[in-house]
């Protein structure tokens, strides 16, 4: 895997229009809508430290339009403020007469940020790169920048304009993040040291389902163990019953449980299941094995057997990738499954790397974020580079390289 598209050192940087697309998409507070984690922000500032004799303008999106967290950036301009020297500003618009004006405005060392990206309708489709470089937000904005900057590495797996539609028509470089997250993938991508573990849950099926066939496809895994809702969409394709409530859940999901079946028929030896969980019974967690499921309570995390079972493997493996939870860690009672995994990984000398926003807050939340060898700032596009997928946004950046040296 070489990625040959260019850098910020590629480029003279001084007295340049710079346009930045970052991912600062956050969680948020479900009642306050407050930013829950600042990891994407604080991430953010090797790159803006580079740019600090450039006129930097921000382009980012949070959620996506429909959904209870779909907010404007203003908040997160203000925690962008507090993580660089650069002075910041954000304006409520994206791409309107005001914002161009603000655009034009920009000084040298400072940093304007426009409202989410996907508060135009355009950004909101999937196309290639020559196709929507020429939308409105393309040919409105791409005049005002000398440069395009990709930093946002946890979209990189999205074909959406502010992703490839500006590297199709502006020279393009990708930013310090998007370098140091491909340099620290690349070594599990291309030479994992066997045996290599991949630990996948969380509650986003539909992301981690079909990665795991590619993942196990390339060779990549010596073993893929399953947890959170991916545990019981593979244990569903065995024809494990559940209650009656997660039945109805599981129902919702036919072609995840169709998928995992047929993962299951040509890849059996290399996955593992849950054999146990704890389950919310009468408001306490009770151990229940899987024989017990159908008259138990929710599965609300892997079970101890379970968690004694993934450590081993953890414990014997020289390369470990995990990415969503083993279950819901935020409810009491229900944290040891995802936390005895996640110290195993930090105590262990294998290579370890743990994606996605829930896994690499709760790391940081018990104070062992440093110890992995990479937390990465992606879920979804980490496990589809893993998987040996094309992510649509980094292939923007090569191609933009190649019209440049030509
Ligand atoms: C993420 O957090 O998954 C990225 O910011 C991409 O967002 P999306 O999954 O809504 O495209
Ligand atoms: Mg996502």
């Amino acid at each position: 895997m070489e990625f040959n598209y260019l850098t910020l050192d590629d480029f003279s940087l001084r007295d340049k229009h710079v346009l930045l697309r970052l991912d600062i998409n956050a969680p948020l507070d479900p009642t306050t809508n407050q930013i829950l984690d600042d990891t994407r922000i604080v991430s953010a500032k090797p790159t803006l430290d580079s740019l600090k004799q450039s006129m930097v303008v921000v382009l980012s999106h949070q959620s996506r339009p429909g959904k209870e967290d779909f907010t404007s950036l203003q908040q997160h301009a203000a925690l962008l403020q507090k993580n660089c020297s650069q002075r910041v500003s954000f304006i409520d618009d994206v791409m309107g007469p005001a914002a161009r004006e603000a655009i034009k405005k920009t000084k040298r060392g400072e940093v304007l940020v426009l409202d989410n990206v996907r508060l135009c309708a355009e950004e909101n489709l999937e196309d290639k790169g020559e196709k929507l470089a020429k939308t409105h937000l393309v040919s409105r904005l791409a005049p005002l920048f000398n440069l395009y900057v990709n930093d946002a590495f946890a979209t990189a797996h999205r074909s959406q304009a502010s992703l490839v539609g500006f590297p199709h028509v502006l020279p393009s470089a990708a930013g310090r993040l998007m370098e140091r997250e491909l340099a620290a993938l690349k070594r599990v991508l291309e030479r994992p040291d066997r045996p290599s573990t991949y630990l996948l849950g969380g509650a986003k099926i539909e992301d981690k389902v079909p990665v795991i066939e590619n993942i196990l496809k390339a060779g990549k895994a010596d073993h893929v163990l399953v947890g959170g809702n991916v545990g019981k969409v593979f244990l569903k394709a065995t024809g494990q019953k559940f209650n009656d409530a997660e039945e109805e859940e599981l129902a919702k999901a036919p072609e995840q449980v169709q998928e995992a079946k047929s993962i299951l028929a040509k890849h059996r030896d290399r996955i593992l299941m849950p054999t146990d969980f704890g389950t919310l019974d009468d408001g306490m967690r009770v151990e229940n094995s899987i024989s017990k499921l159908p008259r138990a309570g929710k599965c609300l995390d892997i079970g101890a057997e379970t968690a004694e079972k993934f450590t081993r493997i953890v414990r014997q493996s020289k390369t470990v990738v995990a990415s969503g939870p083993m279950g819901v860690f935020e409810q009491d009672g229900f944290e040891s499954g995802t936390k005895i995994i996640l110290e195993a990984m930090a105590d262990s000398s294998a290579f370890t790397v743990i994606g996605g926003g829930h896994l690499a807050g709760y790391a940081g939340i018990l104070g062992i974020a440093g110890k992995f060898s990479h937390v990465s700032t992606a879920g979804g596009a980490m496990l589809s580079l893993l998987a040996g997928e094309e992510l649509p946004a980094i292939e923007a950046l090569v191609r933009a390289a190649k019209r440049h040296r030509m």
